[in-house]
């Protein structure tokens, strides 16, 4: 199947299991990004902004990450970006339970196809949604777990959520290494000198 195809056939086009979320959404925000990547990057449910232009982590959390990223050496391009539950919540209030089970299949589904080295679960939802107990994300930022998320065993890190930072400046450095760190185990990383990233010269 090519690319085109399977990114097509991954995207949820009607659903209605969650009353609350039909109402309060304009569309449905599928994944972006390669479906044969290795890095893919979990969220919580699209905010206002990704409600609006489709496309998960666009907002200020999205310039966060994309920053991030681009430190590591990595275009978002290279990666896929996606969300536990794909409408937005009312009034940006987390997922309930039994919202997130609901949209657990499309999820699961999404990481069978892909199969990637790693997934990258940004914030306490998500981390706590695909490891199936509570996750302290300030103390186990930048962790790596054994996960499994329907019948695909993936290898998990929980990292901070990018909004984390905007809160909290003096979380930015621990979100960008673990941004780093995602990179280096997904073996995406092609830094030889050591430094952790792009090339720096343009700091000179
Ligand atoms: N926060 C999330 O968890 N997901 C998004 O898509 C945007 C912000």
């Amino acid at each position: 199947m090519s690319e085109q195809s399977l990114d097509a056939d991954l995207c949820v086009r009607e659903c209605e299991r969650c009353p609350a979320l039909v109402d309060s959404r304009s569309r449905i925000v599928n994944g972006v990004g390669p479906t044969d990547a290795d890095l893919v990057f979990v969220g919580e449910a699209p905010g206002a902004n990704e409600d609006e232009q489709g496309e998960p982590f666009v907002g200020r959390s999205g310039t966060v990450l994309d920053d991030a990223l681009r430190d590591a050496g990595l275009a978002r391009s290279d990666v896929r970006i996606t969300n536990c539950v794909k409408c937005r919540p009312p009034d940006n209030r987390d997922p309930h339970s039994e919202e997130l089970d609901n949209c657990r299949g499309y999820l699961a589904e999404e990481l069978d196809r892909i199969d990637p080295e790693l997934v990258v679960t940004l914030g306490k939802v998500p981390s706590q949604h695909l490891l199936g107990r509570s996750v302290a994300v300030t103390s186990e930022n930048g962790e790596v777990f054994d996960a499994r998320v329907g019948e695909t065993s993936v290898r998990l890190l929980v990292c901070l959520h990018p909004a984390a930072t905007l809160y909290d400046r003096s979380q930015a450095d621990a979100f960008e290494e673990t941004i780093r760190e995602a990179a280096r185990l997904a073996g995406l990383d092609d830094d030889e000198s050591g430094s952790g990233g792009q090339s720096r010269l343009g700091d000179y």
